[in-house]
Parts: C-alpha cells; sequence; structure tokens
C-alpha cells in the first residue's frame, strides 16, 4: 500500500478528518482510491472505510485529489479530479451520505457527474486538483484548477452557485512560464495583524493571499504571498522582482502535494504534506508501503520579515511529550562533537537555541559568495562560522548519522547571512537511499538567537528553523542508528567560533493509530 496527496482535510462536527490518495494494492502510485481517517487532535488517529473508489466512468482510472468547502448552511461538499475510462480528467461532486455522521462514513456521488471537464485550449491530462471554494462578493463560490498550457504552469478560475454549474473566468489566476504542470494548488488568506487563522473566504484589510503550487517537474511546493484582486480575478505576488520564478518553498526536503484548511475551532490555518519516499520502488515493494504524511503544521504570516510564512508542528504535539531533559548553555567548541545524553532519541522533541561569539562575527572575513546547502560540502566542510547544530538518528560509532546544522557567513557589506541544511550524506550505510544536502537561507534579525525544533520519529525528521521560518523534511533509512542505538549530539565544526546551545529534549510518546474495525452485530 502506498499513500500519497491529503485530500479534502475539513474540521466536522467536531472532528478532523482527513482524506488522502492511497493505493490499497501496492506500494507504489496506482490504483487510486480516497483513504479515511478521523482524529480529535489530528494526533490520534482512527483509520475508517474508504470513503470513494473508481466505480464510475469519470473515475475508473482513480479518484483523485480534491478539496472540501462547507457552505454557508454548514453543509459540507467535495470536489475532486476523476479520470476517466478514457484517462480524461474531470472535476467530479461528491457529499456525504449522512451530513448528520460526524464520521461521515459513507459518501456520495453526484449522479451527473462529471461537474467540468477540460477547456478549449487545455490538454485532456492537465486539468486537476480543485481547490476549497471561496466567496466571492458577488455571493458565488470561486476554485480554482491547476493546469499548464505549453510550459507554463496556471491556475484557472472558475465561479459556481451550486457546485454542479461553472462558469470559467477569463485570464488566470497566476500563471510562471517555465513552470510546467500546476498540480494541488491551494489558494488562501492570511491575516498580516496577527496569528489568527482566516476562513478561506476572508478578504479585505489586514489580509494578504497565498498561492501555493506543487510543481510535477521538481517534485516540490512552492507559494508566493500576495494581492489578490477579486474582481479582476488575478492574483499580484509582493515579490515582483522575483515573479519570473514562483517563489518560495513551503519545506526544503521531502514534502509534496500539501493542502491547508481553516480550523474553526481554534481559529487556525492548518497545513498537511506528503512525506515522499528518498528510496527506491522497489525497495518500497519489499517492505510492503511507501509515504507517510507530515506532523501537521500552523500557518501564520510572518510580521517580521513580510515576506514568508512561518510553519510550526500543531500545539497538540506537545501532548505527546514525556521526561524532559535539559541542558543549559553548553559550550562546543570549535570542531567537537558533544553526546546528548538523553537515553533513545528515535522519539524526541528537540527545542534549541545556539550563539555564536560575538568577537569571532566581528573578526569574520567578509565573503563574496552566499553558501548554499547542496553544493556546500555538508557538516563535514569547515568555514569560520559553521557548520553547528545537531547531529540526530546516529549511532554511537557514528556510522550512521544525519546533522541538521546552522551555516554562517558575513557577506561584503558586513551583513550576516545564514544558512539552514539538513545532511542527508550519511543518513543509512543502504546504498539506493537518496543522501542529498537539503535547506535554504533563513532570516535572522538582529539580537535573534539562532533557534531551532526537531521532530524526529526514527526514520522523519522534521526540522523547523528560527521560530518555522524554514523548514526541511528528511525522510531517512538508518539501519543502525535505530531504536536504542539511536544517538543524539551537538556539534560544532566552525574553524573560528566556540557555539553556546541551550537544548531541551523531551521523549515522544506514540500516538494510537486505530485501524478500522466493522460493527458486528
Ligand atoms: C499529485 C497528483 C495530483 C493528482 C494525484 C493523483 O501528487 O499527481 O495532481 O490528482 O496526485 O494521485
Amino acid at each position: 500500500m502506498a499513500a500519497s496527496d491529503p485530500n479534502g482535510p475539513v474540521y466536522y462536527k467536531e472532528w478532523y478528518h482527513f482524506f488522502y490518495q492511497y493505493n490499497p494494492n501496492d506500494a507504489v502510485w496506482g490504483d487510486i482510491v480516497w483513504g479515511h481517517t478521523v482524529s480529535r487532535d489530528m494526533i490520534h488517529w482512527l483509520h475508517l472505510p474508504l470513503a470513494m473508489v473508481p466505480d464510475q466512468w469519470y473515475d475508473i482510472n482513480g479518484v483523485w485529489t480534491g478539496s472540501a468547502t462547507i457552505l454557508s448552511d454548514g453543509q459540507l461538499i467535495m470536489l475532486y479530479t476523476g479520470a476517466t475510462n478514457e484517462s480524461v480528467q474531470v472535476q467530479n461532486l461528491a457529499y456525504p451520505a449522512d451530513p448528520t455522521d460526524p464520521l461521515l462514513v459513507n459518501w456520495i456521488k453526484y449522479d451527473k457527474n462529471p461537474v467540468l471537464v477540460p477547456p478549449p485550449g487545455i490538454l485532456p491530462r492537465d486539468f486537476r486538483d480543485p481547490t476549497t471554494a471561496m466567496l466571492t462578493s458577488e455571493g458565488k463560490w470561486r476554485i480554482s484548477i491547476g493546469s499548464k498550457i505549453n510550459k507554463t504552469g496556471i491556475a484557472l478560475i472558475y465561479d459556481t452557485e451550486d457546485f454542479k454549474n461553472f462558469e470559467l473566468k477569463k485570464g488566470v489566476l497566476r500563471g510562471v512560464k517555465g513552470t510546467g504542470m500546476w498540480e494541488c494548488v491551494d489558494f488562501y488568506p492570511v491575516s498580516t495583524m496577527d496569528d489568527v487563522g482566516l476562513d478561506t473566504s476572508a478578504y479585505g484589510d489586514g489580509v494578504k493571499h497565498v498561492v501555493k503550487v506543487s510543481l510535477d517537474d521538481d517534485r516540490n511546493d512552492y507559494y508566493a504571498i500576495g494581492d489578490y484582486d477579486e474582481k479582476a480575478t488575478k492574483f499580484l505576488p509582493d515579490d515582483v522582482k522575483n515573479d519570473v520564478g514562483i517563489g518560495l518553498r513551503y519545506d526544503y526536503g521531502n514534502f509534496y502535494a500539501s493542502k491547508t484548511f481553516f480550523d474553526p475551532s481554534k481559529k487556525r490555518r492548518i497545513l498537511w504534506g506528503w512525506i515522499t519516499e528518498y528510496d527506491s520502488e522497489c525497495v518500497d515493494r519489499t517492505k510492503g508501503w511507501a509515504s507517510l504524511q507530515g506532523i501537521p503544521r500552523t500557518v501564520t504570516f510572518d510580521r517580521k520579515t513580510r515576506s514568508n510564512l512561518i510553519q510550526w508542528p500543531v500545539e497538540e504535539v506537545n501532548s505527546l511529550r514525556m521526561s524532559s531533559s535539559e541542558f543549559k548553555n553548553l559550550k562546543a567548541k570549535p570542531g567537537s562533537v558533544v553526546p546528548l545524553h538523553v537515553g533513545t532519541a528515535t522519539q524526541v522533541d528537540i527545542v534549541a537555541e545556539f550563539e555564536i561569539d560575538k568577537l569571532a562575527l566581528e573578526k569574520a572575513v567578509p565573503e563574496t559568495t552566499d553558501y548554499v546547502c547542496r553544493s556546500g560540502g555538508g557538516a563535514s566542510r569547515r568555514g569560520a562560522l559553521g557548520p553547528f547544530g545537531l547531529i540526530v538518528l546516529a549511532d554511537s560509532g557514528l556510522s550512521e548519522f544525519t546533522p541538521l546544522y546552522f551555516y554562517v557567513t558575513k557577506g561584503i557589506s558586513g551583513k550576516l547571512h545564514t544558512t539552514f541544511c539538513s545532511d542527508q550524506s550519511r543518513s543509512s550505510l543502504a546504498t539506493d537511499v537518496n543522501k542529498k544536502v537539503l535547506g535554504s537561507v533563513v532570516p535572522v534579525f538582529n539580537g535573534e538567537k539562532l533557534s531551532l525544533r526537531v521532530l524526529v520519529d526514527h526514520s522523519i525528521v522534521e526540522s523547523f528553523a528560527q521560530g518555522g521560518r524554514t523548514c526541511v523534511t528528511s525522510r531517512v533509512y538508518p539501519t543502525r542508528a535505530i531504536y536504542g542505538d539511536a544517538k543524539l549530539f551537538l556539534f560544532n565544526n566552525a574553524t573560528d567560533t566556540t557555539v553556546t546551545a541551550s537544548i531541551q529534549v523531551w521523549q515522544m510518546n506514540s500516538a494510537f493509530i486505530r485501524p478500522y474495525q466493522p460493527e458486528t452485530d
């Protein structure tokens, strides 16, 4: 079995519903149905029967990605892409068979599906993944659907009153040359005034909009923040200079086909992402499963930088925290590795802060090129002010280990440039897994300490640098650094500075994931 895109996440009658692309028959993509699981807190889950399977001509080749919308009267509807008997991508409507059932076990497909087919000029296999609808000032519902024209990725816009008849709006919400097919478009508002999440239809003062696209060509999720002109059906990114590009990445690791939803119970916007595999399909088949879902994250606008989002694990994760170990003002000299004796470190939540010597900062020689994780030589290449950070999922002989590190350089203007990376190059003795160094630049303001939150869960490491400005999810495949043999270290491989670190490490409980058990009389 294999899971992929998050689908139709929604809060309904006090339950969080999570649907997902799922192959029940094999550990690779194919035979796609909608898996369904529910939770009270997005941590402990109860699996339910498959919500939708391919059983109609309009989705017989797959019940593909879609989104939920809660209408003004509380009614819940789903729009999803079906791959037809001729593999044409069409949009279909579905709704709960019993809206009074909080678990929404049974689903009905609208009998006149499909409700949308590819419009003129769009190829039959380039029309998929409808968004959650938002209200327009005319009182209509508006959705976006990803597509492409030649190599230009685009987000089409449709308005509807009943989710059965749709009007294609002129132009596109956004289009970026050279980006190829846009999958899983997400389009939502964020507040620029506070950290409160907004209903998808929020519009007006103190609101910016986010357009996220999943690029089929490079399998990463990119977002841009900007202004949405509702009347003109246009999104204008703030960073016009970089508009030729596509924006920032949600996550610089394995994170794809993500989707947000508004959680009215806690007034927050939650982001779900699919953690893709970095091993081969052959190995996935041998192990019998593939892919995971990340810990849900709250998403807010970064009111300090005003140019990126902040992502942070939902607060409910803290309910898994058990005993903790604290290390205050630990000093790591240049070229040192300091063991952090926390017992087993396979399932831990780490919060850490790092400071470099003021004198070393002053003395640092300006560099003309900025550090880049991908090509910077990983955690073993030494520079004046980096790399330093944590080593997770390490066995005691350090035959396998995954360093998460900051790397600071001084530019010729004297300004500091900070990068956060996850080095997977020695994460596993297995040979058939991807061993890239992942990561990106992270904005740091004067007076801010470097900070890091890391959720380690056996083979997944989710890192949130500087309060969640830059995130990296690493899917690693340790063979020795497992269970009782997985250790944790502080390291400093910089040549010119001592690093002072304060670190708290919690052992984490396991979540309860209950399989579906049909009721018996
Ligand atoms: C993204 C995606 C979507 C599509 C679905 C099919 O991973 O390709 O565009 O709807 O997966 O499973």
